[in-house]
């Protein structure tokens, strides 16, 4: 499942985020993947375990944990911190797959990528190119969204970034383990909570709600693993 994730960050949060971003030294991209990755990534990103990208990368997360879209959709266990890339002057990420399993640098701590997450820092208008495909069993998903949002994929699909042109491409991006491992089971259980949500706007609390409510903790607690 793919989701288009809005207001995942404020324009004031976009706009202090940025301005330290633009200021700062960016190392070469290549620094985080793998062979294959290295061969066809051509961008930069801020280090990662320096202190920007660990102070904004804390508020994206706290972001998120209070946004109940992505809550629903993703149903989140533990993240790979959030990075920072840029991308201009030509530069671009070629087709490639994440890779399965990620360190948590500094700790011990490995996990499945089940979700990947980019969250767009710059506006449309400001860069040309620079759009995300993600290739899946209807064809190619081109996006480009608004600062602030955010689009969730599925870690297992092959996806690249578009040549930027014009301007600069900024973003964060990160991947997630989430309690439910399998991308249909996730996806059913994100359609019975959002229509849980609006039936109980139209009708209020009732009793039919209640058993569904019910049913959703019970295929959650079925499909689970914490
Ligand atoms: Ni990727």
């Amino acid at each position: 499942m793919m989701l288009h994730v809005p207001g995942v960050l404020t324009p004031s949060q976009v706009a202090e985020i940025r301005e330290a971003l633009d200021a700062a030294d960016w190392n070469d991209g290549r620094e985080t993947v793998g062979a294959q990755g290295a061969q066809v990534k051509r961008n930069r990103q801020l280090p990662e375990s320096g202190p920007l990208t660990q102070r904004f990368g804390a508020v994206i997360l706290a972001a998120l944990e209070t946004h109940p879209l992505f809550v629903s959709a993703a149903l989140p266990l533990r993240y790979v911190p959030p990075l920072f890339n840029r991308y201009e002057g030509g530069e671009q990420y070629g087709l490639h797959v994440d890779g399965a399993v990620r360190g948590v640098p500094g700790t011990s701590l490995r996990l499945r990528t089940d979700l990947s997450c980019t969250l767009f820092l710059a506006d449309p208008g400001d860069y040309d190119g620079g759009e995300l495909e993600v290739l899946d069993t209807y064809g190619a998903h081109e996006v480009k969204l608004p600062a602030g949002d955010l689009i969730l994929y599925p870690s297992s699909s092959l996806h690249r970034v578009l040549p930027v042109t014009r301007g600069a491409r900024v973003c964060s991006f990160f991947w997630l383990q989430s309690l439910v491992r399998d991308d249909a089971q996730r996806g059913m259980l994100f359609e019975l909570d959002q229509t849980i949500q609006r039936l109980r706007e139209q009708h209020g609390d009732n009793a039919e709600l209640l058993a569904l409510t019910g049913h959703y903790h019970n295929l959650l607690r079925m499909w689970s693993e914490v």
